[in-house]
């Protein structure tokens, strides 16, 4: 094998942002890898769609040209939605192909059928950006803290609503105003009520706990409350009081019980999180051995999150230079809690 042929399913922010990284980091990344990481061919809606990165990779709209092509290794799934992103993943991971996705939807949802067909075929499947963009979060919980019990995971963890917040406290901007900022800027979802509405932030929070309690921790198990409600007099009279709002999701583990929620919280001024701005995210991890850890960075947008995609693909594309067999690692996902869920 001279170089690891990979797919991308989708090339919209995050898509552009994986290939700016593979083409001009490559010589660093084949350095890495030991051999050449191409992109072969790109799955897209639309053809004739104005692109603003160039590639040499081939633009198709049939998933089949991907699934049937042998050369292909690796199938980045960077379309977003449910569907058909959850069948093509299932499809390729069947093909035998590894898959890396940045999708929080499919992951929170049917995490526990795609690790089965990664485990059936052997194959790796890797999430790093569904949670917290450019932020290392699902390896170091998977691995780095595999050694604590975690008691609890607190923090800002969708950077469209904590844009929304912060402009809104420090500009007094417009809550529909700054919305479709972050919209321009390609943070939000296809459909932004799921950033609004706290279900983004739900669907995360649901990966992180599942993966820290080591239980099956669905949407349906988060109590959400969104943005939608707040108002710039809201964060003004915060302020007065010596308070900032941000959206908070968290997940909490003792004998009682796990409590998984999201909603906006009234922080004091002094605390952390607080002056965690604009498209930052920023995740509070506690485990018996090793207290309290903070993970902060760049929670959406096109090379934060396109540098934790094209991190796993540099690990899968290690593991089939060497001929590691895959590592399944996440077996989570189909425990039931042995601790009452709130609802
Ligand atoms: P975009 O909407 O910008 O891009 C989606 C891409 O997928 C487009 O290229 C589109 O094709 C293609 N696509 C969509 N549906 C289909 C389909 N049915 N068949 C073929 N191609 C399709 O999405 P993002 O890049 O913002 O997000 C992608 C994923 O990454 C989502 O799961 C999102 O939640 C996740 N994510 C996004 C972050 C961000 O900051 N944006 C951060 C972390 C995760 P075409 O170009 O032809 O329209
Ligand atoms: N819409 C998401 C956010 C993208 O704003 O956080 C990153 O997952």
């Amino acid at each position: 094998m001279s170089v690891i042929n990979i797919a991308l399913l989708g090339m919209g922010t995050v898509g552009t942002g994986v290939v700016k990284i593979l083409t001009n980091n490559a010589h660093n990344i084949s350095q890495k890898v030991g051999i050449p990481v191409v992109i072969k061919k790109i799955l897209v809606r639309n053809l004739t769609k104005a692109r603003t990165v160039t590639t040499e990779a081939e633009l198709v709209t049939n998933m089949e040209e991907i699934l049937n092509d042998p050369d292909i290794s690796i199938v980045v799934e960077i379309m977003g939605g449910e569907i058909p992103s959850k069948d093509y993943m299932l499809a390729a991971l069947k093909a035998g192909k590894h898959v890396v996705t940045a999708n929080k939807d499919v992951v929170s949802k049917y995490g526990r059928e795609l690790f089965e067909a990664a485990e059936a075929s052997q194959v790796d499947f890797l999430f790093e950006a569904s949670v917290g963009g450019g932020i290392p979060i699902i390896r170091p919980l998977k691995q780095c803290l595999a050694a604590n019990q975690i008691t609890e995971i607190m923090g800002i963890v969708n950077g469209t609503t904590n844009y929304m917040l912060t402009k809104m406290s420090n500009e007094k901007l417009d809550y529909a105003d700054v919305l479709a900022e972050a919209q321009a800027k390609g943070y939000a979802e296809s459909d932004p009520t799921a950033d609004v509405g706290g279900f983004d932030a739900a669907r995360k929070i649901a990966i992180l706990a599942s993966i820290a309690f080591g239980v099956r921790i669905t949407l349906d198990d988060v109590s959400i409350e969104g943005i939608t409600n707040i108002s710039i007099q809201d964060i003004e009279y915060a302020k007065e009081l010596g308070f900032i709002i941000k959206l908070l999701a968290i997940a909490k583990q003792n004998e009682q019980g796990i409590n998984v929620r999201v909603h906006p919280a009234l922080l004091p001024a002094s605390h952390p999180l607080a002056s965690v701005n604009d498209v930052y995210n920023a995740i509070f991890v506690k485990g018996d051995a090793v207290g309290e850890t903070m993970f902060y960075g760049r929670g959406a947008g096109e090379l934060p999150t396109a540098s934790a995609v094209v991190a796993d693909i540099i690990d899968v594309a290690r593991d089939i230079r060497h001929h590691v067999s895959s590592r399944i690692l996440c077996t989570c996902f189909d425990q039931k809690p042995i601790y009452p869920v709130n609802k």
